[in-house]
């Protein structure tokens, strides 16, 4: 059963999905999606089913209070990319990917301005991070038009999705 998270003007929002992994690994698992994303090896289509059942399950009693947040993005009922955040307490990171065919149009803005309006109801004034590649200008424009500013890595915070070099941002809660 499809559990939808909600919609925004062109978008639907759905939990993230062990079967997910079959239309996203065509559309994601791609060098141009990857070319900034620092990973040892594209992930197999069992692997990816992997991840996304294990992201689906949430974090391991161990890990608490981290919370894992994960959704489709679907446009005209195509899955066309999808949202992540892991919220640490006070603080947390989010991720965002969509198929090359849809960048371009918005989407990436429109569904991430629904995610911060989601995760705010979810987990009220959590400082959200995001790390990315230097190069990646594509994503360093979206965080800008998302309100993140430019921040130095803060080691009491750590952050999962940091690779050497990356630069980092921050999105403090509209007060
Ligand atoms: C990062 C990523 C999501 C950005 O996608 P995107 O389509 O450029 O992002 P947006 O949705 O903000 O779209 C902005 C573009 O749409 C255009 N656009 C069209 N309609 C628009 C609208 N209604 N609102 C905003 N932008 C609009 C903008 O002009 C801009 O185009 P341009 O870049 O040619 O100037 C995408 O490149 C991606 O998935 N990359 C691979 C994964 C990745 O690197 N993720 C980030 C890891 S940190």
């Amino acid at each position: 059963v499809t559990v939808s998270l909600g919609a925004s003007a062109r978008l639907r929002y759905d939990a993230l999905e062990e079967r997910h992994a079959d239309v996203l690994h065509s559309l994601l698992v791609t060098p141009e999606v990857l070319a900034f994303i620092d990973e040892p090896a594209p992930p197999s289509l069992t692997e990816l089913r992997q991840e996304y059942a294990a992201r689906s399950n949430g974090p391991p009693r161990s890990r608490a209070p981290e919370q894992w947040h994960n959704a489709v993005i679907v446009f005209e009922e195509a899955v066309i990319g999808r949202l992540e955040a892991t919220s640490y307490g006070h603080y947390g990171e989010v991720a965002y990917l969509l198929g090359q065919p849809w960048w371009g149009r918005g989407f990436a803005t429109e569904a991430m301005h629904w995610w911060h309006e989601k995760l705010e109801r979810s987990v009220p004034g959590t400082h959200w991070w995001a790390t990315v590649h230097p190069e990646n200008r594509r994503s360093i424009r979206l965080l800008e038009r998302l309100g993140y500013s430019p921040a130095e890595q803060d080691p009491s915070m750590p952050l999962s999705s940091f690779s050497s070099g990356d630069r980092c941002f921050v999105r403090l809660p509209i007060a």
